[in-house]
């Protein structure tokens, strides 16, 4: 994918953000005056440590958290409240409701997302996305019955039937093994090659980070600023043993620790 013209407008703009939650004790600041924006059909990752605020940055996009300071703003207005235009799919293997088939979580979704004016429709629209992630012969199976791999098939394909305006995925393959996980990121790619969906990838794996990414946001550790953002169209798998790949995978990981400045403080 070619990297946006400067003349398409920002689908999503996150303007200055800083997120802070007020517990009991404390004031913790999750995100500091972080600014971006996502393009149509952006593959935008989110790669930072653990605690530096990107599940709350997600959240915020969701509409679940106001950000303290700043704004973010969807198609040009501003987030105030959740909507089925941004779908999440997260980490756990239980997003799917337990009493209800495969299939019926996703007409269950479709329909309450007021996506579908009918059962009719919502079942034609569930059944064709399941076909897409290759669940179509799960369709009547019962969550328990899938396996982890199976899950995050279905939940991304309930998302994706919801023809969100951004898929918002927070570590959706974390939990998995590591096999399962390679699997799951080229079928996501390849979901991603059919309609060009725009998606946030939150990841502190930084070669997911690559594969996945057209653009990637590095966030520093605790609390969480803009480090740098990189683009990572040109690379995929097939290079991850180019030196471009090691390369990129280097300065990442200097950005995120800041290595080569404490190196250079201990000497
Ligand atoms: N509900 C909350 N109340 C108070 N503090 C919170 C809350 N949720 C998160 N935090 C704090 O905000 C900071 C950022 O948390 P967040 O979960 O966004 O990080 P993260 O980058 O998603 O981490 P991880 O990679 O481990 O998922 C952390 O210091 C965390 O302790
Ligand atoms: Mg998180």
């Amino acid at each position: 994918m070619k990297q946006p013209a400067p003349d398409i407008a920002p689908l999503l703009e996150v303007d200055n953000v800083t997120i802070r939650y007020e517990t009991a004790t404390q004031e913790v600041i999750a995100a500091e005056d972080v600014s971006f924006s996502v393009y149509p059909s952006d593959r935008f990752v989110l790669l930072g440590p653990s605690g530096c605020g990107k599940s709350t940055l997600l959240k915020s996009i969701g509409g679940y958290i106001a950000p303290s300071e700043g704004e973010i703003r969807l198609g040009g207005k501003r987030i105030r409240e959740p909507g089925p235009d941004r779908v999440f799919v997260f980490q756990e293997f239980d997003q799917l409701l337990p009493w209800m088939t495969v299939s019926e979580n996703l007409c269950f979704a479709l329909s309450n997302g007021k996506r579908c004016s009918s059962q009719k429709e919502a079942r034609e629209i569930a059944e064709r996305y399941l076909q897409k992630v290759n669940l179509w012969k799960f369709r009547n199976a019962y969550p328990h019955t899938l396996s982890g791999g199976m899950k995050q098939r279905a939940a991304i394909a309930r998302g994706l039937a919801m023809q969100p305006s951004i898929l918002l995925m927070d570590e959706p393959f974390a939990a998995l093994d590591a096999l399962t996980r390679q699997q799951m990121q080229d079928e996501l790619l390849a979901l991603w090659e059919e309609t060009k969906f725009t998606v946030i990838f939150v990841t502190h794996s930084i070669d997911e980070g690559i594969v996945l990414g057209s653009r990637i946001l590095i966030l520093t550790p605790h609390p969480g600023r803009v480090r740098a953002e990189l683009n990572a169209h040109e690379l995929d798998r097939s290079q991850a043993v180019a030196p471009l790949f090691a390369n990129t995978r280097d300065r990442i990981y200097s950005m995120l620790f800041d290595t080569k400045l404490n190196a250079g403080a201990a000497s």
